[in-house]
């Protein structure tokens, strides 16, 4: 594996081996299963496979977690070595955001809502560093966890509005055997958080099940998620979403699919989720 903290070198290898079909997995490192999920679906569909890790500061609020973001850089190393990666670009801050630096992307609407509601600013922080990295690693695919579906939203729109010649994989949320889908920010729990936590997956398997037992009212689907997540003493709701899964509108009734989304306080940690629904799955 090539590690490598500039952007000079990684040009320079992607050139060597620009025959190669390459995917391209960008993380803020402190790896988990769910990152080896995308490693794995990016080794499966191309020669080569490129990750870097880069905590973003752009991407974090003023009040948020960017000093405390956990990091283990080593053992993410010897993750990915394990992993049969290719490449690890390791940008230092004045190799992303040099002196001077003052682009950003910023995308009207999608942007907007829940996560964008919540955090100002986050995928201004998101849309920027992800379109440097697209033309630092020029990766032939990018691959994305659903679990950050309106990172997901954001991205494709992107994608498709700069053209960016690459295409966008998104890959399942992978879970705790007891739902609570992986996250850098599930080592700020507690024991007892951690107990609590899994009131989210809670929350959107209870609104799942209705919506496939034939409830269709968005509002219905909302107050059952708030009334799950407010059942849990140590959970505080930041907000619950029924919304097109393209556009991320709140909806009325879900005629066709929605995605069910929602993040909650634990103390002063913030854990995010959410599920797809669609009526042509009925009969799961
Ligand atoms: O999903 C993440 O870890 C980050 O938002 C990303 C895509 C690496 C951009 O910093």
């Amino acid at each position: 594996v090539i590690i490598t903290t500039k952007i000079a070198d990684v040009r320079a290898h992607r050139q060597r081996e620009r025959d190669m079909s390459w995917g391209f997995v960008p993380t803020m490192g402190y790896l988990h299963a769910g990152h080896l999920s995308l490693v794995e679906k990016a080794r499966a569909d191309n020669e080569r496979t490129a990750v870097s890790i880069y905590v973003n500061p752009t991407q974090f609020g003023p009040q948020e977690d960017f000093g405390a973001y956990p990091r283990a850089p080593e053992q993410d190393l010897a993750m990915l070595e394990k992993a049969g990666v290719h490449l690890v670009f390791t940008p230092g801050d004045s190799t992303i955001y040099p002196p001077g630096f003052q682009t950003t992307i910023s995308l009207r609407q999608v942007s907007r809502p829940l996560e964008g509601a919540s955090r100002p600013g986050h995928f201004d922080g998101v849309a920027t560093v992800v379109a440097k990295l697209f033309n630092i690693v020029q990766p032939d695919r990018a691959y994305f966890g659903q679990k950050d579906a309106q990172q997901v939203v954001v991205l494709r729109r992107m994608v498709t509005d700069l053209n960016f010649p690459l295409d966008v994989v998104v890959c399942p949320t992978v879970r705790e055997s007891d739902g609570l889908a992986l996250s850098s920010r599930n080592a700020y729990l507690s024991a007892k958080e951690r107990q609590a936590s899994t009131v989210l997956y809670r929350a959107l398997k209870a609104a799942e099940d209705a919506f496939y037992a034939g409830e269709r009212q968005a509002d219905s689907l909302r107050a059952l998620m708030s009334g799950v997540v407010g059942a849990e003493s140590l959970a505080r709701l930041d907000y619950v979403s029924v919304a097109h899964p393209d556009t991320l509108v709140e909806l009325e009734v879900v005629a066709e699919k929605a995605l069910l989304s929602l993040a909650v306080f634990f103390g002063r940690t913030r854990l995010i989720d959410n599920v797809l629904i669609d009526v042509r799955n009925r009969s799961r």
